[in-house]
């Protein structure tokens, strides 16, 4: 993997305040609780949490694609190369989508049509973006297929997706991500477990697009193993809220919430026969029923009194570019930080 960039002014997404709210049989529930989180051209953020914490509703949220009326933003702005989305026509949005901002599924069955052909396919993202037609549409197919290395792509766009192996579906889909050249690329992991070697073609792709475009990249999962290979700096999200980020070297080499440390001791290792490290008792919480301050106390090893619980951890820069939200008992515990919070 190549260095992560370093200069603040390449930021290309910048997302600040994301909050995203649905309405449900039980009342109104906050799906994004004001998240905020920067990716930088050429950087892979990954954002991981358990099922349920919010990471596909940010996404969604980016791409203006929470589903309405049911859900709702209520509050951020999303600066994608320092414009605002959130504040974009419907018809805008619609342009940077799959333009300036593409999705790249993991699962190429589910992003392919099957009774399209690969040709009609990529074609289509490129006639609705650049209004080609004919010859000069069909010429960019066959570059966008080159691009992403499908060997023969003049006989493969007459191809439709079974007649493809699984590693050459993926890069189709690749070429579809990137056929209007984005500068952001979203890659959301499904939750059902997929193909060993369906999952290695996707993350050689997406490095290989990072690669040759200097891509941004969002990448959400579940899995701390992938985050290793993958990103740069890790976002790990609980009931709607971040509550530690940092570069990914910090995050495994010094976790300092609570919920980090079980995800990563989660991850098996190679090194322990298969052995788990304690993994994290208890269950998601039910956004529903969140308890009104320290959404992790309930599940925390720590003591808290009610007094603790009651109050909201703030996200906290804790060293240069690490943030994690301390709870107060967490304070306590790590006396060496206590300074930089003061709870009113
Ligand atoms: N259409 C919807 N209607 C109501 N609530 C929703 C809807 N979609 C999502 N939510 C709420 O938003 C929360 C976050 O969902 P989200 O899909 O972002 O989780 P996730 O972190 O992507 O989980 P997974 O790892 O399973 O994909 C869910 O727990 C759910 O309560
Ligand atoms: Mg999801």
């Amino acid at each position: 993997m190549h260095p992560p960039p370093s200069s603040q002014s390449d930021v290309v997404l910048d997302v600040r305040n994301m909050t995203t709210e649905f309405t449900t049989k039980w009342g109104r529930v906050r799906a994004v609780d004001d998240v905020s989180y920067q990716v930088r051209r050429g950087e892979t953020l990954g954002v991981v949490g358990e099922s349920g914490s919010g990471k596909s509703v940010t996404a969604l949220s980016i791409m203006r694609l929470v589903p309405s009326p049911a859900g709702r933003i209520v509050g951020g702005e999303v600066f994608l190369n320092g414009r605002d989305l959130l504040k974009l026509s419907d018809k805008e949005m619609s342009k940077v989508r799959g333009g300036e901002i593409s999705m790249i599924l993991q699962d190429p069955m589910q992003a392919l049509n099957p009774v399209f052909t690969v040709g009609q396919q990529v074609g289509e993202t490129i006639r609705i973006h650049e209004g080609l037609r004919g010859r000069p549409l069909a010429d960019k197919v066959i570059e966008a297929l080159k691009k992403v290395r499908i060997p023969a792509p003049e006989r493969r766009v007459k191809d439709y997706p079974h007649q493809l192996s699984g590693g050459m579906r993926q890069r189709v889909v690749g070429a579809i991500g990137i056929s209007s050249s984005p500068s952001v690329v979203i890659a959301d992991e499904p939750t059902t477990s997929l193909d060993v070697t369906i999952q290695a073609a996707y993350l050689r792709l997406l490095r290989q697009l990072q690669d040759e475009y200097g891509l941004a990249i969002v990448f959400i999962t579940h899995d701390f193993g992938v985050v290793a290979k993958m990103c740069h700096r890790v976002a790990v999200m609980y009931a709607g809220r971040i509550v530690e980020m940092a570069d990914v070297r910090t995050i495994f080499n010094n976790p300092l919430h609570e919920y980090t440390k079980a995800l990563i001791g989660s991850v098996p290792r190679m090194d322990a026969d298969g052995d788990r490290l304690p993994q994290l008792d208890g269950q998601p919480p039910l956004l529903h029923d969140l308890p009104a301050g320290d959404a992790f106390a309930p599940r925390s090893k720590l003591e808290f009194s009610p007094e603790d619980a009651g109050v909201r951890p703030e996200l906290v820069e804790v060293e240069e570019g690490h943030w994690v939200q301390l709870s107060r008992p967490s304070v306590a515990a790590f006396d060496h930080y206590s300074h930089m919070v003061s709870y009113g």
